[in-house]
């Protein structure tokens, strides 16, 4: 037994040397060495196969052939979403279309949704770098992992499945839903990882209870964590109540799924991404130019080893920092998600992200962290109101004292007026996957 974060006691193995896979073991500079070779591989296989990139290589006046360093990166253009959709649906395949084994697709709630194709080989890479995540997370052959991501178009389902398949692990394939039968699964099946959004674990700690049912009892021990952003409060809260370490897997299915990057159990410092198939640089989102290692920006992917749909500096719109590697020395960290350029509020010219409530809601007493954040207009101005759960038993005057210092350490912390509406508990809308926070209802006034 092993004491880690927070005092949580942990019962999960240490990494040793042994358990790690070749890439893991790589020196910085073996791993630049591949990642250069794999580097000028995808970009010539993109120029060859994708139209798109043929023409947009062309416009910027560069070749495959100009890259003889990895800096050479920053000359060749940058993919955004736009360029997905503009393809859709099969444009940016670099393979003929009988080579694609499995195709994943954004939910696409405004416009075309974006297509992504994998190869067979592709998707052993993807169950490979799946696998190496939940052993960063602790995990074993042998376990139990419970996935209550979504199955279906989405890739956290598929994803979280086939990883978990390859490292020799018994799946359980709920999907997201039915969280009554979900807690029964849990209780009759006894897995001891369970991998879903953090805000669809908060649903299920809720049914836990409602059922009666401690689920720091459960035989849960690890929960791995992602699709959306959440924070260090989060991550308190949600081991706290449920007795297990809470760990961070990132991923998007532009890039591959879940398994980009993920925390290590030992340190839970930030994510490692697993360089020798994803090469990160952050951009700075105005001005489009890279920045350093260790400053703030926008999180920009090439995919090194990809076949069906290579991509080449895609724009995540992601912000975060790339920091020195620690369990896995080679391999660069990212700090932990804190919001997306377009999940950014303006309330009267102060730029604030759901996270930065998400912290504050978490260590006021009486409430739940169940909360939403509605952007309405008031004349020419935008209002921004905090909707959150009391706790079952917060009487009216403690409800009252929560939402003044709300509303107190938002102006401290972020500089902004909000208005903060206690409501009853239960009657905000539940997740069953990725959470929308934000409720845009300035159109309609
Ligand atoms: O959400 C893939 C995934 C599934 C990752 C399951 C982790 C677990 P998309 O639907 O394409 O793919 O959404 C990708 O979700 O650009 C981020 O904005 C956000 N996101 C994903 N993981 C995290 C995370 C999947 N750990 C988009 N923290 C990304 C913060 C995350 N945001």
């Amino acid at each position: 037994m092993t004491i880690a974060h927070d005092g949580v006691p942990s019962s999960r193995p240490t990494t040793t040397s042994t358990d790690l896979d070749t890439a893991e073991r790589l020196s910085i500079d073996e791993l630049r060495a591949l990642q250069l070779e794999r580097l000028q591989w995808t970009l010539r296989h993109a120029y060859e196969h994708v139209p798109h990139y043929r023409r947009a290589f062309d416009a910027a006046g560069v070749h495959p052939s100009d890259c003889s360093t990895l800096d050479d990166l920053a000359r060749f253009p940058y993919t955004t979403k736009d360029d997905l959709r503009e393809n859709y649906p099969f444009g940016m395949f670099a393979v003929p279309r009988e080579q694609v084994s499995r195709i994943h697709a954004s939910s696409g709630t405004t416009g075309r949704p974006t297509v992504v194709g994998y190869t067979a080989a592709d998707l052993e890479t993807w169950a490979s770098v799946v696998a190496r995540s939940i052993r960063a997370a602790g995990g074993r052959p042998g376990d139990i992992v419970h996935v209550a991501y979504g199955y279906g178009l989405f890739t956290g389902g598929l994803g979280a499945h086939y990883g978990a398949e390859k490292l020799g692990c018994t799946v359980v394939p709920a999907s997201g839903g039915m969280t009554t039968r979900q807690v029964q699964l849990i209780n009759d099946f006894t897995p001891t990882i369970i991998m879903l959004t953090p805000s669809y674990m908060l649903t299920l700690l809720d049914e836990f209870e409602r059922q009666g049912l401690d689920p720091r009892a459960s035989s849960l021990k690890v929960g791995i964590f992602g699709a959306e952003p959440w924070t260090e409060a989060m991550r308190e809260e949600i081991e706290a109540r449920a007795g297990i370490d809470a760990v961070d897997i990132y991923g998007l299915s532009e890039v591959i799924g879940p398994g980009v990057s993920q925390e290590c159990m030992e340190t839970k410092d930030g994510l490692h991404i697993w360089e020798d198939h994803f090469y990160p640089e952050i951009v700075d989102p105005l001005r489009d130019t890279v920045r350093a290692d260790g400053e703030e920006g926008e999180l920009v992917f090439t995919s090194l080893t990809k076949q069906a749909m290579p991509i080449v500096r895609y724009r995540t719109r992601d912000l975060t920092r790339l920091l020195p590697g620690t369990a896995r020395p080679a391999f660069r960290r990212m700090e932990k998600v804190t919001g997306r350029s377009d999940d950014m509020i303006i309330v009267r010219g102060v730029n604030l992200f759901p996270t930065q409530i998400e912290e504050i809601v978490l260590r006021t007493g009486g409430l739940t962290p169940h909360f939403q954040l509605q952007l309405t207009r008031a004349g020419r101005m935008d209002r921004l109101t905090v909707q959150v759960e009391a706790e079952p038993d917060a009487s009216g005057e403690r409800r009252a004292a929560a939402a003044a210092d709300v509303v107190r350490a938002v102006k401290d912390g972020i500089g902004v007026s909000v208005e903060v509406d206690v409501v009853d508990p239960e009657t905000l809308e539940r997740s069953m996957g990725k959470l929308r926070r934000i409720k845009d209802l300035r159109r309609a006034d």
